[in-house]
């Protein structure tokens, strides 16, 4: 019998996938169940390396059902949940903001309300670990970075979805005392992310010979971190991070976007074979993100002094393993590109 039965929820996303398969690995002693409603951004095929481990256990299921969480919560002893679960890209927040609200704050209410009254029927807890966003902060300007006492200063409905969500997850902690604790994270980049998202939107397009969307000027500044060390993280958030604390996640690596996308389109040519330049060719300044943050950089001390956590990995070597990742996973890309995606992508860049 397992020790400990974890909940992830949206762990066949991005991020989620790379935490489901670091607790597999590591803790066989756990039990991990993955609850995903497996939307465009759900893949279940980010887990097919570990899908027949013996301590894994793949659900579907939707977090805005109320119902359904009862009924399992009911079913398995839950000791911990880590929250992944939402709709995570600004853009899609943009042209649809309702779903952010459903899935971000409904659903998360929803889990909360189904994980105190497990609590309440007196069966062992050891915490509701919410992973959320930088984007909560608000937008920087030059100089400066977000701390964890960094006033909430959301500006896209994505942003406004999870800043809302982390209030009620401390609103539980404080009036029900519910065991909770929250990491704000900055930009991740790595395999098995949506080509939605900047980094292997771009791949994807220069693979394909197609225009580089870049929004504005190009002078937004993001601040990258590798997703493995993002998963790295919430391991140790959730084994050390103290009950009702928040810790700030960032990987001290701030790129303007039009300096980011140089480097790929830089490495994407040697990679190709192309002469140098080539794919430089292919950027095209376009219509900016409404509302466009322009930076967002992160104060990580606290995670690093507190619980002993930094970045293992340079940009460097963190990049190429993303390109060469999305170059040698063609069938994960022509999959997760096809139906959907093609009226997504034409929607969003035709306007
Ligand atoms: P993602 O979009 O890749 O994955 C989200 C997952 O949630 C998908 O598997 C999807 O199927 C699932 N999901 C969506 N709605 C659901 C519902 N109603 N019920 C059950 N499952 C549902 O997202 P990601 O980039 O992996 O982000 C994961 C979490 O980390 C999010 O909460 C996001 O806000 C946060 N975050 C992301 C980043 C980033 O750079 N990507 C940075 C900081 C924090
Ligand atoms: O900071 C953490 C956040 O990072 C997460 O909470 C979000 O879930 C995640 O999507 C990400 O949000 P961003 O909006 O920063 O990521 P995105 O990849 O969409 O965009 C990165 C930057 O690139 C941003 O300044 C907008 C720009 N961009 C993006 C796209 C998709 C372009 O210039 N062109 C594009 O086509």
């Amino acid at each position: 019998m397992a020790a400990k039965t974890i909940l992830i929820t949206g762990g066949a996303g991005f991020i989620g996938s790379h935490v489901v398969r670091l607790f597999v690995q590591k803790y066989s002693d756990y039990q991990i169940v993955n609850l995903d409603n497996l939307t465009y951004a759900g893949n279940l095929g980010n887990l097919s390396d570990i899908e027949s481990s013996p301590n894994y256990t793949f659900l579907k299921g939707d977090i805005t059902d109320q119902s359904f969480l009862q009924q399992l919560f009911a079913t398995y002893q839950f000791h911990g949940v880590i929250h992944l679960a939402a709709e995570s890209h600004v853009d899609r927040s943009i042209s649809s903001p309702m779903e952010f609200v459903l899935t971000n704050v409904v659903g998360t209410v929803n889990l909360l309300n189904a994980a105190k009254e497990h609590v309440k029927s007196g069966k062992p807890f050891d915490r509701f670990y919410h992973v959320s966003t930088d984007e909560v902060y608000g937008s920087l300007h030059d100089d400066g970075f977000f701390t964890e006492e960094t006033a909430y200063d959301p500006q896209s409905p994505y942003s406004a979805s999870k800043a809302s969500s982390d209030h009620f997850v401390r609103a539980y902690h404080n009036t029900y005392k519910l065991p909770v604790v929250i990491s704000n994270c900055s930009n991740n980049y790595g395999p098995n992310q949506f080509p939605e998202k900047l980094i292997p939107l771009f791949i994807n397009n220069i693979k394909h010979k197609k225009p580089l969307p870049v929004y504005g000027k190009g002078e937004n500044i993001r601040d990258w971190l590798y997703v493995v060390d993002h998963a790295r993280a919430i391991d140790v958030v959730y084994h050390k991070g103290a009950l009702g604390e928040t810790y700030n996640i960032g990987g001290h690596n701030e790129w303007t976007n039009i300096a980011l996308i140089k480097v790929l389109c830089k490495i994407m040519d040697v990679k190709l074979g192309q002469s140098p330049g080539s794919s430089e060719q292919l950027i095209s300044y376009v219509t900016d993100r409404a509302g466009h943050d322009f930076r967002y950089a992160i104060d990580a001390t606290k995670i690093q002094n507190e619980l002993g956590w930094t970045p293992s990995l340079q940009f460097e070597e963190g990049i190429e393993k993303t390109i060469n990742w999305y170059l040698e996973n063609e069938c994960w890309l022509t999959q997760v590109t096809s139906g959907a995606y093609l009226n997504y992508y034409k929607q969003q860049y035709s306007k």
